[in-house]
């Protein structure tokens, strides 16, 4: 490596995207089937938090949604919304947090999948977004939220890696389980990034701390946010027919709340 550094891949958006913007179709698909079959109301406003560089936002509004979404990184707010203009939308990304905001107009779905939700270290933090999400859908409006569980039987994953190229660029990341303190609810995963061109090398050295949840935990998290309520279970297959039950070694779920 020509260069390494301790920096996170999130400012680096056109890194983040081409990992883990190329695996988009199924996620789309899955997000639309939700959409059509299983909110009590025509969705047609979507809201994503922690939105990242958007890479279902500018597809969704493709498909004629009106989106939107936040992100407390300025860089990938910055990425997501020149790419929605590039695209002929609005830039309606902006910098916030998704454990306090509002929105100026209620929406009738948000999405959140791939586990940005457990950044939310504190379980303040985790119910004040539930509580967010709650007071911006409309009245039978969903909440795709997809995340990890930690199993309470069996040994969870403790590795995962990813890789994209795209013409001379080259991005591989590998993510692993430093420790787990489920005592403190607390999972902090070493990551590296390392990203090929044709004239540098560079790897980008980071530490994430991630909440925990177990089913109940999470399901008692929900009971606190009246207003919403868990309408169906998948997992990351993103399989719209194959909706799942949760178990004791559960580890991938994407739930489905709606808003009562
Ligand atoms: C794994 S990325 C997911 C991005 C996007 N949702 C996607 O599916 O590609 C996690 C994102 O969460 C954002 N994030 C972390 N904590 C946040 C918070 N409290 N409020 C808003 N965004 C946050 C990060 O900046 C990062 O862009």
């Amino acid at each position: 490596m020509n260069q390494v550094i301790q920096a996170s891949l999130y400012d680096y958006p056109k890194y983040y995207d081409l990992v883990y913007g190329s695996d988009w179709k199924a996620e789309f698909d899955f997000l639309v089937a939700c959409f059509e079959n299983l909110a009590g109301r025509t969705v047609r406003r979507v809201f994503e938090p922690a939105c990242g560089t958007g890479r279902l936002m500018y597809r969704l509004a493709k498909a004629g949604c009106e989106v939107s979404g936040l992100d407390l990184n300025p860089r990938a707010v910055d990425y997501c919304n020149r790419r929605l203009e590039r695209h002929g939308f609005p830039a309606s990304a902006f910098v916030g947090d998704m454990a306090d905001f509002r929105l100026p107009r209620k929406v009738d779905a948000a999405f959140n999948t791939i586990g940005s939700f457990r950044h939310l270290v504190s379980g303040r933090a985790a119910q004040d977004h539930l509580q967010c999400i709650a007071n911006c859908l409309n009245k039978g409006g969903l909440y795709v939220l997809g995340f990890h569980l930690t199993p309470t039987v069996g040994q969870p994953l403790e590795e995962e890696s990813w890789s994209a190229r795209r013409g001379h660029l080259c991005v591989n990341t590998y993510m692993w389980t430093a420790e787990r303190n489920l005592r403190r609810r607390e999972e902090r995963l070493g990551m590296t990034c390392d990203v090929y061109t044709p004239t540098k090398t560079l790897r980008l050295n980071e530490e994430i701390i991630f909440r925990t949840y177990t089913k109940r935990q999470f399901e008692k998290l929900v009971s606190d946010v009246p207003e919403l309520e868990i309408a169906k279970v998948f997992d990351f297959h993103y399989e719209f027919e194959n909706p799942v039950e949760l178990g004791p070694e559960t580890e991938d779920a994407v739930f489905i709340l709606r808003k009562r």
